[in-house]
């Protein structure tokens, strides 16, 4: 038998995230424009296996029988986020009132079935017709991003309490403008620096509107960001400097304004600030928030390399478990970063994990179950993990799954499964995997049954 269970504090959130483009599909519907997302999912090449989401999960149409799915399993939070271009399918003007009734009724569905809406404004899929004016590398778009934010929180905020302005704009910027592997596909650090300043810049501005509009009592707005803890992969000086110069770029960049109002010296690779960053810029960055979200995936462990930008590069130690898309499995880390954002940051805000999850290659069995016990043996270990960072005094008030059901995974496509729930591409059908049921109990209990057996042990994928 295993060990008491670990309960969490009372009004603990259990829910589950997804993004718009990764389920909703229906790219023509009701007046969507078109997203960076479906540009870049055209090009040869960007996509494994060339998927694209067109038609994703047709979650824009099932969302009935997918919340009342999420009701049964138990959760009580669902964390999704709206899409820009379906609310101003050109990223300015007038909203599109069928995409906004379209958020309002997935929102009173939820409401309906005791499921609390966490609103995530950007996730990734910015209007075409912004990133033909410049993109996010252009200072208007966050302006725009404040437009829109405004409108959204006009017609939902009197029903929705949570919000969260951008996700991982870090992933945004880096991997849109710098690396080029997510859209719109470009390699330019110039670019990449100016994106990540009007992300925050669009995040501050969002704030802001959010604030001032009419909500209900209680409002709490957040960012959510992409963290890992970092380590060098030895104490040589060079592997030290790589890794922070790799933790500068990836978390400081972001964490510190927001927190702090002040870039890491040197994050723009010269002493002083660029001419991009204007007078009053980080005040806005650094606007109080509710919450912080994090994501959480995986540690980074550094060393020095001879090319590239930060002349740093990851290393996955021996003998680690990854999952389908590479990830080493490291449980441990979760809660060593989240020791970590407490010590190096006296005025953190509450936590939600707004992400965490494994991607796996499942499949239907013979009997037609899917049957994951790696993914319940990952949730586990992360989740007692969680519980050891609240003990040690860590407010975090809940915890979004990555992810409901099974999705377009960005450049993945659809090959590794990430979902509690089992999606079949073809016939759009769901089958509850073992991990939902088993997540579901844990959220009906408020707590984890026990250490994972061989807890720390080593994980088989
Ligand atoms: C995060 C994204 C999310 C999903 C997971 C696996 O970086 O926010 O959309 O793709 O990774």
């Amino acid at each position: 038998m295993g060990e008491a269970a670990l309960s969490f504090p009372p009004g603990f959130v259990w829910g589950s995230a997804t993004a718009a483009y990764q389920v909703e599909g229906a790219v023509d519907a009701d007046g969507r424009g078109r997203s960076i997302w479906d540009t870049f999912c055209a090009v040869p090449g960007a996509i494994a296996n060339g998927d694209t989401g067109a038609v994703a999960c047709d979650h824009y149409h099932r969302y009935p029988d997918d919340v009342a799915l999420m009701a049964s399993l138990g959760l009580g939070a669902y964390r999704f986020s709206v899409a820009w271009p379906r609310v101003q399918p050109d990223g300015r003007g007038a909203p599109n009132q069928k995409g906004l009734d379209h958020y309002r009724q997935v929102v009173e569905k939820l409401l309906e079935h005791g499921v609390v809406p966490y609103v995530t404004l950007y996730h990734w899929d910015l209007p075409q017709a912004l990133q033909d004016r410049g993109g996010w590398p252009a200072r208007d778009t966050a302006y725009r991003f404040a437009d829109y934010a405004g409108i959204v929180h006009d017609a939902l905020g009197d029903v929705v309490r949570h919000w969260i302005t951008l996700n991982e704009p870090k992933v945004s910027s880096h991997a849109g403008y710098g690396g080029g592997i997510h859209a719109p596909g470009i390699r330019d650090l110039d670019l990449r620096d100016r994106a990540a300043h009007h992300l925050l810049l669009a995040h501050g501005l969002g704030l802001q509107r959010l604030r001032a509009g009419r909500h209900t009592a209680g409002q709490q707005v957040g960012i959510t960001l992409d963290l890992s803890p970092v380590a060098p992969a030895s104490p040589s000086a060079d592997d030290v400097a790589a890794a922070e110069r790799l933790d500068a770029d990836s978390h400081r960049m972001f964490l510190d304004p927001i927190l702090s109002g002040a870039y890491p010296p040197g994050v723009f690779g010269s002493s002083s600030l660029p001419d991009f960053v204007a007078p009053g810029d980080l005040d806005l960055v650094n606007g109080p928030i509710d919450f912080l979200g994090v994501n959480y995936y995986r540690r980074m462990l550094v060393r020095a390399a001879p090319t590239g930008h930060l002349r740093a590069e990851t290393v996955i130690p021996s003998g680690t478990p990854v999952t389908a898309v590479g990830w080493p499995v490291e449980p441990d880390g979760l809660r060593d970063l989240l020791v970590g954002l407490k010590a190096d940051h006296p005025g953190l805000p509450p936590i939600y994990i707004t992400e965490n999850g494994a991607a796996l290659y499942d499949e239907v069995g013979a009997d037609g179950q899917v049957d994951d016990p790696v993914r319940v043996d990952y949730l586990h270990r992360h989740l007692a993990a969680l519980h050891e960072a609240i003990a040690f005094g860590v407010d975090v008030r809940g915890y979004f799954v990555w992810t409901l059901i099974d999705n377009f995974e960005w450049a993945e496509g659809y090959a590794k499964r990430f979902g509690i729930v089992y999606v079949d591409h073809d016939d759009q059908s769901r089958v509850p995997k073992t991990s939902a049921r088993w997540y579901g109990q844990v959220a009906r209990d408020n707590a984890v049954p026990g250490r994972p057996p061989g807890d720390r042990g080593p994980m088989q994928n």
